[in-house]
């Protein structure tokens, strides 16, 4: 049974969440691999809504593993008050999570960090939630792991160095409140008893699935144009988000990684800073905005919406050697007399196939319409391909042709069931 990988293919929120928790149904384990509590993935079950940040979406699935890998910088405190709300509940989360000892913990003094920074001119509208400043840690070798929460004196002793050293920069160059050491202290390793048991090794619990024949899901966040080397940068997460990252943020080797499904809405949004090519500024965006309530999952924040990006898509389907696309939020778009795809960039006089690396040359592209005929009949609930207005139908081949890429998810509300299967991800090639 495969190892599928599903990931975002736009800015993040494409409705990941959903088409994991959809398809745990027929998997074994669900696996995080990027990111942190910075992301926000809605699934809806017979009308009842869950957001979860940390958590992989295989959560609310009895008997379903959830395994958080080395990649993913983890919040304690999030990670108690997430297992708390679904054992509540009566989700038997404890016997199946398991957390990576190798996952750097995010502490007080990295949100404190990134709110100091985003107040500076450089802000690119983060989260808030300390992501870059705890991925810096990282890079920088000197990260507080979850490993770290068995060992308390030595945890207690490099907390108060890092404390140290970030509240000098917290203190004497952002001029911001320092982290006071004994809270920093009372909230992780005060926390820890509550994890410990938790902690143990993804990889070796991913490499005995696949020699069970298991499917797991790799669930990614964020979204590919955030990617920390492929995305918009400088207005990116801190993180890999593409098909690769699994593999290095789960520890599993990349010929073990059998498809890859990019997940996109049928239109695009972003929230947070930073160039988006088919963004619209008019009644058409507003319209997107409320008809597909885009309001981020995690900030609250709204969402900027514009149509549909197939060179950007394009760009995820080769650095991520997608095998299909899933396409959300089609319902969104019923109505509509006309709807644009965007099929190339116009940059200083030539025609782009692919976009420009950077955020400066981003901004520089127009973006090439096409436009298609819109449909008046719903499409929202609808669970066959067949049943979709002709031009719904129509509109999903257009997308597949422009990103020379099969369809084989299409999401027609936000309900677990409002999906069309048009080819399982679980199912033999
Ligand atoms: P994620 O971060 O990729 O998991 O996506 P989010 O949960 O942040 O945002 C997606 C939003 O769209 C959530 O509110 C979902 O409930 C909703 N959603 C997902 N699929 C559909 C769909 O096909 N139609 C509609 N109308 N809403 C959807
Ligand atoms: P999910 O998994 C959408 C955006 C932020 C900001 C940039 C950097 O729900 O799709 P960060 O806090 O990561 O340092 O912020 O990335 N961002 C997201 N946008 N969905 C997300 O997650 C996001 N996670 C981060 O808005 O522009
Ligand atoms: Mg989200």
């Amino acid at each position: 049974m495969p190892n599928v990988v599903i990931l975002g293919a736009q800015w993040g929120d494409e409705g990941k969440g959903k088409i994991v928790d959809l398809l745990t149904e027929r998997a074994d384990a669900v696996a995080r691999f990027q990111g942190g509590h910075n992301a926000g993935h809605t699934l809806v079950v017979g009308g009842q809504k869950t957001v979860l940040h940390l958590l992989p979406s295989g959560a609310l699935r009895d008997g379903v593993e959830c395994l958080i890998g080395n990649g993913v910088v983890v919040h304690i405190g999030q990670l108690l008050k997430e297992i708390g709300k679904l054992e509540e509940r009566g989700a038997d989360l404890r016997a199946r999570l398991l957390v990576s000892p190798a996952c750097p913990l995010i502490l007080p003094h990295h949100a404190a960090l990134d709110a100091a920074r985003e107040r500076g001119p450089s802000a690119i509208g983060t989260t808030g939630r300390g992501i870059g400043p705890a991925y810096e840690d990282k890079a920088a070798r000197r990260a507080l792991r979850a490993g770290d929460l068995l060992r308390p004196k030595h945890f207690t002793a490099r907390l108060k160095e890092l404390c140290d050293y970030h509240n000098r920069a917290l203190q004497d160059f952002y001029e911001a409140e320092p982290v006071a050491y004994e809270d920093a202290l009372e909230q992780t390793l005060g926390q820890a008893k509550h994890v410990a048991e938790l902690i143990g090794d993804v990889s070796a619990k991913l490499c005995e699935l696949r020699a069970q024949n298991k499917s797991v899901l790799f669930e990614g966040a964020q979204g590919m144009l955030l990617d920390i080397d492929h995305g918009t940068y400088p207005f990116v997460t801190s993180s890999n988000t593409t098909a690769a990252a699994a593999a290095a943020g789960a520890g599993i080797g990349p010929l073990d990684l059998d498809y890859v499904l990019g997940v996109s809405k049928a239109y695009a949004t972003r929230v947070g800073a930073g160039p988006m090519p088919t963004e619209l500024h008019d009644q058409t965006g507003e319209l997107l905005g409320e008809r597909g309530a885009e309001f981020g999952a995690t900030t609250g924040r709204p969402r900027r919406c514009g149509w549909f990006d197939a060179v950007a898509l394009r760009r995820c389907r080769q650095v991520c050697g997608l095998s299909a696309l899933g396409v959300t939020k089609l319902d969104v778009l019923d109505g509509l007399d006309t709807i644009k795809i965007c099929t190339a960039y116009r940059h200083r006089g030539a025609n782009l196939e692919l976009p420009p690396y950077g955020a400066e040359a981003l901004a520089e592209c127009e973006p090439v319409y096409e436009e298609l005929d819109g449909w008046a009949q719903p499409s929202g609930g609808i669970r066959e391909l067949e049943k979709l207005p002709e031009n719904a139908r129509r509109y999903l081949e257009r997308v597949s042709e422009l990103c020379d890429l099969p369809v084989d998810i299409v999401s027609t509300g936000a309900e677990r069931s409002d999906t069309i299967t048009v080819k399982h991800p679980f199912a033999p090639a």
